[in-house]
């Protein structure tokens, strides 16, 4: 059955925190329809600039929106467990929406060591998301909402091996497709252990189809404008789902009364646009001994052990 924006319930007393709020992106359309409904939302984001273009946006349109900011730079683990210790000041949180992403990005390290992708998609999430639980049971209803896509079902196996290992030829989508793979394979993994260790937090995932956002010049180009990356851009917006519809699978999972363990993504052909609905996954994704190791890897590259 298909969700619609009008059931998203009253958010009064209730913060969100999401991850890669930059206008124009997924992102911002989530936190802008949490914060329509009345809801605190955090904006966190690796650009003290980008942060507060998009909190001047939230607040052109909703003038009295509770807007707060976290600078995190996803791609580095010593700016995760700084803002995490900031995020203390935020109190309880019922909802972490790990959505921050780059797709197909030229072969890059962090300064971790990582392959660029999946710190950012994966790894950096991981260590949000851990650092950022016993908030999210504070609140006695957290939720931990991860964005996969359907390049998911691409996926030529799960990232397994040791991530500081950089061996073996880079393929951009290729190592884009195993991290949105990566996406699932934590939520599924997280939400067992979460239901194990009797934490009053739910884990789940949702995808947005084709929307037209920055992500693919951003990851072809670093940036979504100027010169020709103003071109991809603008194409990209014209043949995707416009973001805010692209948004509504995210903000069905961070709200609907949905066990842990769902996926939601959009109900058209080939899941690519439309009205969300739950939706199924690969097989691979759904393979226990894959998720079990994909979390004793990334626990021991972030160097932290939850829940
Ligand atoms: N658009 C689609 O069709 C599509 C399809 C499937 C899945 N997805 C997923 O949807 C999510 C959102 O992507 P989008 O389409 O909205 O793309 P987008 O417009 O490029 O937005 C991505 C957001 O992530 C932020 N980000 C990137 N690297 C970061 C880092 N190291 N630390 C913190 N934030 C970082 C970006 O910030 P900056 O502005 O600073 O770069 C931006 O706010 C991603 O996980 C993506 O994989 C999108």
């Amino acid at each position: 059955m298909s969700w619609r924006l009008t059931e998203l319930p009253d958010q009064t007393d209730r913060t969100t925190l999401v991850t890669g709020c930059t206008v124009g992106g997924l992102g911002f359309h989530v936190a802008l329809e949490l914060a329509r409904r009345g809801g605190r939302v955090v904006l966190a984001g690796r650009s003290v600039d980008r942060l507060a273009g998009a909190e001047a946006a939230i607040h052109d349109e909703l003038p009295d929106a509770a807007v707060d900011r976290l600078v995190v730079d996803l791609a580095d683990l010593t700016s995760v467990r700084l803002a995490a210790t900031e995020a203390g000041r935020l109190g309880p949180l019922h909802a972490l929406v790990n959505n921050a992403g780059v797709m197909a990005t030229p072969y890059a390290r962090t300064v971790d060591g990582f392959e660029q992708q999946l710190a950012t998609n994966h790894l950096g999430p991981f260590l949000l998301t851990g650092l950022l639980l016993p908030q999210l049971v504070e609140s006695g209803d957290g939720r931990v909402v991860t964005v996969s896509s359907q390049m998911h079902r691409v996926a030529r196996a799960a990232p397994l091996g040791d991530p500081r290992h950089s061996g073996g030829r880079y393929s951009r989508w290729p190592a884009y497709a195993a991290t949105k793979l990566a996406n699932l394979l934590f939520t599924f993994e997280l939400e067992r252990r979460l239901r194990v260790a009797d934490r009053p937090v739910k884990a789940l995932a949702a995808h947005p189809g084709y929307s037209g956002t920055h992500l693919v010049a951003n990851g072809r180009f670093g940036r979504s404008s100027g010169g020709v990356a103003s071109i991809v851009d603008a194409a990209s917006r014209a043949i995707g789902q416009a973001p805010a519809m692209g948004a509504l699978p995210v903000l069905m999972a961070t709200t609907a009364d949905l066990p842990g363990g769902t996926y939601c993504g959009p109900g058209g052909p080939g899941e690519m646009r439309g009205l969300p609905r739950v939706v199924g996954t690969s097989r691979q994704a759904r393979d226990e001994h894959d998720q079990r190791a994909l979390w004793e890897v990334s626990e021991r590259a972030v160097g932290i052990t939850y829940p």
